[in-house]
């Protein structure tokens, strides 16, 4: 498929892990921190099959440009009851920008789950009063994702037979199955 990733954050995460890289580059990255994105964003993603929106934290204007950029919002949320709090803000905007796209779509995916832990019966019921679904796939703390990168690396590429690398895999498919869904 041809990427694109769209670093919509001013802290600028992808775009330092994109330098950090001294391999030949796996899709071009580039930086678009606007409150403008939404209307920019359509001349430039036309060549692409998937353009992958980096957006910035809470209920910023620039993240409401990247949610009304988007089809399929992904709301990372940790395994704390905090971090679920903070999920409020995030449903509000998609709600907001709902309103000028029918179609946009959102889904939690759990990152930094502790190995050998379930999912705190906590954080799912808390989702469960959410009008949007928890992807079955979850990220654990691992190493791995910091050490790779630091080196500008995907997880699969550092190690392609780690758990990290298979858990990645697992997400992507789940995310490319809702986009597909989405689009049918
Ligand atoms: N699954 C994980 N395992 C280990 N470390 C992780 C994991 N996920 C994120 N981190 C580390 O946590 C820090 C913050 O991660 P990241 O920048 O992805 O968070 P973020 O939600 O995008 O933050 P922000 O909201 O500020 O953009 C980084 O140092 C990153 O390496
Ligand atoms: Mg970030």
């Amino acid at each position: 498929m041809r990427v694109l990733v769209v670093d919509a954050d001013p802290q600028a995460s992808a775009l330092a892990w994109s330098n950090a890289r001294e391999a030949a580059p796996l899709f071009p990255v580039i930086g678009m921190a606007t409150p403008l994105l939404h209307r920019k964003l359509p001349d430039i993603t036309a060549d692409y099959d998937i353009t992958l929106i980096d957006g910035a934290p809470r209920a910023s204007v620039l993240g409401r440009a990247a949610i009304l950029a988007s089809d399929l919002v992904l709301i990372p949320v940790q395994p704390s009851p905090f971090d679920v709090w903070a999920t409020d803000k995030t449903e509000e905007l998609v709600r907001e920008a709902r309103q000028f796209k029918e179609s946009l779509h959102a889904v939690f995916a759990v990152n930094r789950k502790i190995v050998n832990t379930a999912i705190g019966r906590d954080i799912a019921s808390a989702l469960a009063d959410s009008p949007f679904p928890l992807l079955p796939t979850a990220l654990c703390q691992r190493v791995i994702y910091a050490e790779s990168a630091a080196k500008g690396l995907s997880v699969i590429e550092a190690d392609e037979h780690s758990e990290a690398a298979r858990e990645i895999a697992l997400l992507g498919s789940a995310v490319l199955a809702d986009t597909e869904r989405l689009a049918a």
